[in-house]
């Protein structure tokens, strides 16, 4: 289905989101006749800039974005592109924004459906919506807009107190079901597939709990640095760029309960309970459960790459984290006692993301050659990206006159079975978001459940560095010793691909 006409308006237009991410996300719809009939993109942002030198630019991410060669697509899309400036809290500036939006396409109505998009950072976010409101562009009804969407980029607020705040101050201004927030890992066809995998499927689930699960780990290991985000990732940090977001909305879909229906109500219900079912933190687990990390100097993919102290715009003296470690535990029936592993971390061996569970070993050995404890465990690995696919390793007798046993792993690879890459993440969600599906976006709860679990990892930090050093690890490795100590105190060890 095509979602109706609307004009998408994205704030910070100029920024690296939207050239990396959401422009070929936008003509990637297009070229597959996805997008509506009629549709105009406006950019918005601080640089002065022209229409034809956005266009430029947009040009110049498709390029780079190696979006298939089809020129005359790509003018008829780039046609469809216009730009303003100015500043973000400047009524004036908005006034200009809507005289534009009124005449970016003639066969538009100033009453077309609207898509704001804030890409900027979330002390933003208020100011952009208010002025927004005021200017009555977010008014939805009889003789305003249908429909009228926001989507707010990541973070949504930088702690629980100012991601309150937040929600207060928009909830003022907009109705809930116009507010979109975004966590773009939840597009990831693979991360979807987790839930068709878990739910379409009638073997995993009565093995999906504590009888039978021995441990879980989630790694999202990338292997580039702070890259040109210094400033940004200097105020957030792994943690909250990582954890209080993707990390957790994958954890929720791994050990979540079946929703009853693939819609947003439902699925939304169960990410949160499952997050609130996370252990709360103790001092004692603050202290031994958590690793932090920021790299140093070394090589990644045989090149040499600097230490985070020296890149661009990173104070000297930081202590900003760019790895995290850690155990948890969720406190239900279904996954009690059950550690959970989780890492993330810049400029790691390589870029490598996926879920792993390992299942407990066979309560038995009839076989003369392994007792119980030497059998090797069943694990089945969704691996989220590159490469992306699933892994099943499963045993069986290795040909001979003898009773020997080999492993092997039976396994599905997206590309060779589909004969495509996954489409971008960006992609599905700007297309349920003009559809109005929010099956994929996060609810205000799941929010603030997220924040709840990260919060006091913040604190701890700022008030008792002494119990949470930072741990330094060499760029090309896969962290910080104290991450893998973390595992073998629990007889385990992380599962790094070679
Ligand atoms: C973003 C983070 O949300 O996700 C980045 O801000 C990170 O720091 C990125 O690099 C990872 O996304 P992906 O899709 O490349 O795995």
């Amino acid at each position: 289905r095509r979602p109706d006409g609307c004009g998408i308006i994205i704030f910070g237009a100029s920024g690296d989101l939207v050239y990396r991410k959401l422009l070929p996300a936008l003509y990637h719809l297009y070229a597959r006749n996805l997008m509506p009939e009629k549709f105009y993109i406006l950019g918005f942002a601080r640089t002065d800039m022209t229409d034809d030198a956005f266009r430029e630019r947009a040009r110049e991410a498709l390029v780079d974005a190696h979006e298939p060669d089809a020129p005359e697509t790509v003018t008829k899309f780039l046609s469809k592109c216009m730009y303003v400036s100015g500043d973000y809290k400047d009524p004036a500036a908005y006034k200009r924004l809507q005289t534009k939006a009124a005449t970016c396409d003639c066969d538009f109505s100033e009453k077309e459906n609207k898509l704001f998009y804030l890409a900027l950072p979330p002390q933003l976010h208020p100011s952009v919506v208010s002025r927004l409101s005021e200017c009555g562009l977010t008014a939805e009804g009889e003789n305003a807009s249908p429909w009228a969407r926001v989507v707010f980029e990541k973070p949504f607020g930088h702690d629980l107190n100012s991601a309150l705040e937040l929600d207060k101050h928009l909830s003022s201004m907009l109705d809930p079901s116009q507010i979109f927030r975004i966590d773009h890992y939840l597009g990831k066809e693979t991360v979807q597939s987790i839930l068709m995998l878990r739910f379409a499927n009638i073997m995993f689930e009565p093995l999906w709990s504590q009888r039978y699960i021995d441990n879980i780990q989630i790694t999202v290991a990338e292997s580039v640095g702070v890259e040109h985000r210094g400033g940004y990732y200097e105020s957030a940090g792994c943690l909250r760029d990582m954890f209080q977001n993707h990390m957790l909305q994958m954890l929720s879909l791994v050990t979540m309960e079946p929703p009853t229906r693939f819609e947003a109500e439902f699925v939304q219900a169960e990410r949160v309970k499952l997050l609130r079912a996370i252990r709360p933190w103790s001092e004692r687990t603050l202290k031994d459960n958590i690793v932090r990390g920021q790299y140093a100097a070394g090589t990644v993919h045989n090149e040499k790459a600097v230490g985070y102290h020296d890149e661009a715009n990173i104070a000297k003296d930081s202590a900003t984290e760019t790895f995290v470690g850690m155990k948890l535990y969720i406190d239900n029936w279904r996954w009690q006692g059950v550690p959970i592993y989780m890492r993330s971390g810049k400029r790691l061996h390589m870029r490598e993301s996926e879920v792993a569970v390992t299942f407990k070993r066979v309560p038995h050995s009839m076989f003369g050659f392994a007792s119980q404890h030497e059998m090797p465990a069943n694990i089945l690995v969704m691996k989220i990206q590159p490469n992306e696919g699933v892994d099943l390793t499963i045993h069986t007798k290795q040909p001979g006159p003898k009773t020997c046993m080999a492993s092997l792993s039976l396994s599905f690879k997206y590309e060779e079975v589909f004969g495509i890459t996954p489409p971008d993440a960006y992609e599905r969600l700007l297309l349920d978001c003009m559809l109005g599906d929010r099956t994929l976006f996060l609810s205000r709860k799941g929010v603030e459940a997220a924040w709840t679990i990260v919060d006091p990892i913040l604190n701890f930090w700022r008030d008792h560095p002494d119990k949470a050093p930072l741990h330094s690890y060499e760029a090309g490795s896969w962290g910080p010793q104290a991450s893998d100590d973390l595992l073998l105190r629990s007889g385990h060890q992380w599962r790094n691909p070679p």
